[in-house]
């Protein structure tokens, strides 16, 4: 016989419609370890030593018993990326900074404008928010910015234009001129550009902040940092933006070890800028290896490339599986393509010789 309660839960508990209309999201993100990573465009090499070392070293238990104090790491993050401390805010990835601006500007049925194929917590958030979806699709063939239509559909009730720069998961980056554009045409609406992947492309819109009442930038801590454990990130804007922004945000979101680590992190420049050089290396080597193929694939300003493989794409990601490499399926929203994170030389070159075998 069920127990009472569960009748009790099961007939009175409905969502809220938004809810019940979603399709669950579920990130293939089991049994990874122990696999050659090439499949969530994380750093493939791991953390920094120097963060690990630090925690090992320095982590009390006072630092684990007391509620997070951020004003340290405020301070160095705001000296890091020169920006004052009221012009951003420490965010659980940059999923919470997604979430963050759409909880403190969009309400019920509000129109959110983004691109198809992209980062699938622009729509997660937005739909979760009750706003009505407006996806705008990139270039067929070539996955160009289809900066022409965008600009055409922001309007008046455009409440938010979200958009990945580099974009996730075509690899492709968009030009500050196009990018000011997009700005201007909306200024009565928050501009999110998520720059997860910044450090490989170099194009960043952050020492704009001043210029564009409607910019907001977000940064991660997950990808070239090797820290998608931690979950940390940054959400900047004007400080007016932020004031309200901070009103709608969690007082403890980030937790106490995330904070410390990210203020260990960015001392280290040597790191990012290594990795960038072996990745960008990696990346050619890449290409090599897939024109040796005849695999397409599209020119990435990130660290990783969609490759257009074909009818086999979830049979290759299988077997490559099944020989320990992981890279991610896109066919479901471009036709016969596969993601593949670049890492190393070493892991490429590994990635390829196991792709030639079962291509
Ligand atoms: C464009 C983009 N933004 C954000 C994220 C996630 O960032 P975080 O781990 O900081 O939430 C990803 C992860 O794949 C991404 O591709």
């Amino acid at each position: 016989m069920p127990a009472p309660w569960r009748c009790v839960v099961a007939d009175s508990l409905k969502p809220r419609p938004a809810v019940l209309e979603m399709a669950p999201y579920h990130p293939p993100t089991g049994g990874r370890r122990n696999k050659l990573r090439l499949d969530f465009n994380e750093n493939t090499v791991g953390a920094p030593p120097h963060v690990i070392d630090f925690i090992k070293r320095y982590l009390t238990a006072a630092d684990l018993s007391i509620y997070p104090e951020y004003e340290n790491t405020l301070q160095d993050l705001a000296r890091h990326f020169d920006v004052s401390i009221d012009q951003f805010t420490l965010s659980n990835g940059t999923d919470e900074a997604i979430q963050l601006l759409i909880n403190t500007y969009i309400d019920d049925g509000d129109e959110v404008l983004t691109l198809r194929p992209s980062y699938a917590m622009y729509k997660f958030y937005s739909q979760l928010a009750g706003a009505r979806v407006e996806e705008l699709d990139y270039r067929p063939g070539t996955l160009a910015f289809p900066l022409e239509e965008l600009l055409e559909r922001i309007t008046p009730v455009t409440r938010a234009v979200l958009i990945s720069n580099p974009n996730n998961p075509t690899g492709t980056g968009t030009q500050l001129p196009a990018l000011r554009k997009i700005l201007e045409k909306a200024a009565h609406a928050p501009v999110l550009i998520d720059e997860a992947y910044y450090e490989f492309s170099g194009v960043t819109l952050l020492p704009l902040l001043d210029e564009y009442p409607n910019l907001f930038v977000s940064r991660t801590f997950s990808k070239i940092y090797g820290m998608a454990a931690m979950r940390c990130g940054c959400l900047f804007s004007q400080s007016a933006n932020m004031a309200y922004v901070r009103k709608a945000q969690s007082p403890y979101s980030v937790n106490a070890l995330a904070a410390m680590a990210v203020r260990i992190a960015v001392e280290d420049q040597k790191f990012v800028e290594d990795y960038v050089l072996e990745v960008l290396t990696a990346r050619e080597l890449l290409y090599v290896g897939l024109e040796r193929l005849r695999i397409p694939y599209i020119k990435s300003q990130a660290n990783f490339v969609l490759c257009q493989v074909g009818d086999r794409a979830i049979e290759l990601r299988d077997e490559l599986r099944q020989r320990g490499v992981l890279v991610r399926d896109r066919s479901y929203e471009l036709t016969g393509c596969l993601r593949v994170t670049v890492g190393t030389r070493d892991q490429i070159r590994r990635f390829l010789d196991e792709l030639e075998q079962i291509w």
